[in-house]
């Protein structure tokens, strides 16, 4: 949820940072600060606001130092403001810490400081820990290292951390527990980075640590332990995308940069997966434990918000497919239910980020429990990446944007291959069948270019509903969980409030809102759905609800009664999901734009979720 920069090395420290920061501001975006140490002397600067706003605070009083930690925030202990906002200086001044998580035993922790007579300027749980690590460093005489050690194995919950000590200017530590942290590995100089984006730009080597671990970096190495203190050694992995890929490449938004990339995100999801020679599918990373995937009595997929709705896209493809038994779940009930799972279920995380709290803990539960976990990530080298049994990268490159968009479709896109796969190897689809859909499994990627020639149209149709206050979603089949994604997007970036249904349930209460100030998006392909969904078309305009329906190219029936229609091209029904979601991002790309929202940081929201 908050971002961390650290640089060492033998360059100006704060350019480093702030870039670094604005990389990660995508996670968390309500205060931001950086300490430097220059000559000896920690400076600080930090305030409420945007990294730009930093920007201007650290411009107007440059400071020097070849060594500093810098913090983007996603608020959870305190308001957003500048005291609140991190770096946080220890009493005595001796460290200063940025953080990432949340530290559950802060409350304990603080009144034992306080007691020892320590003070507090802040509501933060981070100031707690960084004057534990002062305690603990001067009343045991402890070394940086040793202190920060000391302090971890007291506290209880998540952190990504980047400390200093003023008195060992020539070392940055880092440390993670639930919060992910990396380091980049440089000539000379290091990094460390809540995730790969600012480190890409000074380096490809670069090593996630694991949780419990501490990092100690100087100029001339790195040293990586453990909270037992025994040395350990990383794995440097290579950081695989380019750094024109985190850039806005010419848009003006990243969110629509990156609705745009989807022909090659989606090409890219099943590159080297999906042989158009062959018309098979392979998929590497679950080739090991293929065969107890293929006998599971059932698949749980547990996800949190767009990530759950592709999780429910897969519903319908395993059970239609594999016929197999699916269930989908949202992380967050289903970690504390205490569910009953067997070592026949196989549970399959969704995640953009892979770093997601509750995601994470519901697979650590499942596999406690004796199930094989299987995750879906974008995030090479994420923590539920790491912590699952085998996965599926989806290959999306970084998605930025706050609200997901062509993760959603990589994810979908890797959950309509395995199910393709599982068919076939259930013998639940013939060779014939399974070839043809892995044809126009291959024809997605031009499908969605062509949704994208239709731009002007569908910010013509958006204008009309950039002042609605409310909105409804209706879809069937594939296309529910497309509506209920279409809500969440339309909510997230324009403050609309906005519902998705599964069309037959309108009349089971959601019909009472319609009036003519109620736009209804209808998700209306041809499917086997088709005179169903004409029907509650026609139960919305019954109602003089307004219609704007999404359609397959040619349709002349709906245009007759919906207000306005946007083309999809016609595609097999278990792809509608990945073709028809496209129009419902741009809409709510066209409306939050128009309404003035700032599309690529919504209000209250961060990219990824790493506290409950
Ligand atoms: C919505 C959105 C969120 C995430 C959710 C899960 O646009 O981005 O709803 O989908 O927070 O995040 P991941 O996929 O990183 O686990």
């Amino acid at each position: 949820m908050c971002g961390i920069v650290g640089y060492i090395g033998g360059r100006s420290a704060w350019p480093i940072i702030v870039k670094g920061l604005q990389r990660l501001e995508y996670r968390g975006y309500d205060s931001a600060g950086i300490a430097v140490i220059d000559d000896g002397a920690l400076r600080v600067n930090k305030c409420r606001g945007k990294v730009a706003d930093l920007l201007n605070l650290v411009r107007s009083q440059p400071i020097g130092g070849t060594i500093g930690i810098g913090h983007t925030r996603w608020a959870t202990h305190g308001e957003p403001n500048d005291v609140n906002a991190h770096p946080h200086v220890s009493m005595n001044g001796h460290f200063v810490v940025v953080h990432n998580g949340i530290i559950e035993n802060y409350r304990e922790i603080k009144a034992r400081l306080a007691e020892k007579g320590y003070t507090f300027k802040s509501q933060t749980d981070t100031e707690v820990l960084a004057n534990l690590i002062e305690c603990l460093y001067i009343e045991q005489g402890l070394t940086a290292e040793q202190a920060i050690k000391a302090a971890l194995r007291k506290v209880i919950g998540a952190y990504g951390l980047g400390i200093m000590c003023v008195d060992e200017s020539g070392l940055l530590f880092g440390a993670r527990k639930g919060s992910p942290l990396a380091v980049g590995v440089g000539e000379g100089e290091f990094f460390l980075a809540s995730d790969a984006t600012p480190i890409a730009e000074h380096t490809d080597k670069i090593i996630y640590l694991d949780d419990e671990q501490v990092v100690t970096l100087s100029r001339d190495g790195y040293y990586v332990s453990n909270l037992a203190d025994d040395h350990l050694d990383p794995v440097i992995s290579h950081i695989d995308f380019a750094v024109d890929n985190i850039d806005k490449g010419g848009y003006e938004h990243y969110m629509l940069k990156e609705i745009h990339e989807q022909p090659n995100s989606v090409a890219d999801t099943m590159r080297g997966r999906v042989n158009p020679q062959t018309r098979t599918i392979s998929l590497g990373g679950i080739a090991d434990v293929l065969p107890r995937l293929v006998k599971a009595r059932r698949i749980i997929i547990v996800a949190c918000g767009t990530s759950y709705h592709a999780g429910l896209v897969g519903e319908y493809l395993f059970e239609q497919f594999a016929r197999v038994n699916v269930e989908v779940e949202y992380a967050s009930e289903f970690r504390y239910r205490d569910p009953i799972i067997t070592p026949d279920d196989v549970i399959i995380a969704v995640s953009q980020s892979g770093e997601t709290a509750d995601t994470l803990a519901a697979i650590r539960m499942a596999k406690q429990k004796g199930a094989l976990v299987l995750g879906i990530c974008n995030v090479v080298g994420s923590s539920i990446a790491r912590d699952t049994d085998a996965g599926i990268y989806t290959h999306a490159g970084p998605e930025i944007g706050v609200a997901s968009t062509k993760a959603f479709t990589a994810q979908v896109t890797v959950l309509t291959m395995m199910a393709f796969l599982l068919g076939r190897k259930r013998g639940a689809l013939s060779q014939e069948r399974y070839e043809q859909l892995v044809e126009s499994l291959l024809r997605v990627p031009d499908m969605i270019g062509r949704v994208l020639q239709d731009e002007a149209h569908i910010r013509d149709v958006s204008k009309a509903y950039q002042l609605a206050q409310n909105a409804i979603y209706l879809g069937r089949g594939y296309l529910y969980p497309v509506a209920l994604e279409g809500a969440l997007k339309l909510k997230e970036i324009s403050y609309i409030h906005a519902e998705g249904y599964p069309a037959a349930e309108m009349k089971h209460g959601p019909i009472a809102l319609i009036d003519n100030c109620m736009p209804v998006f209808v998700l209306a392909a041809h499917d086997m759905y088709y005179d169903k969904i004409v029907n509650n078309i026609q139960e919305v305009k019954a109602r003089k609800g307004q219609v704007i329906a999404i359609v397959t190219r040619g349709d002349s029936e709906i245009s007759k009664m919906a207000d306005y229609v946007i083309e999809i091209p016609e595609c097999d029904e278990a792809l509608l999901p990945l073709v028809a979601v496209v129009p419902l991002q741009l809409i709510s790309y066209d409306v939050a734009v128009m309404r003035g929202c700032n599309v690529d940081q919504p209000r209250n929201l961060a990219k990824s979720v790493t506290v409950e």
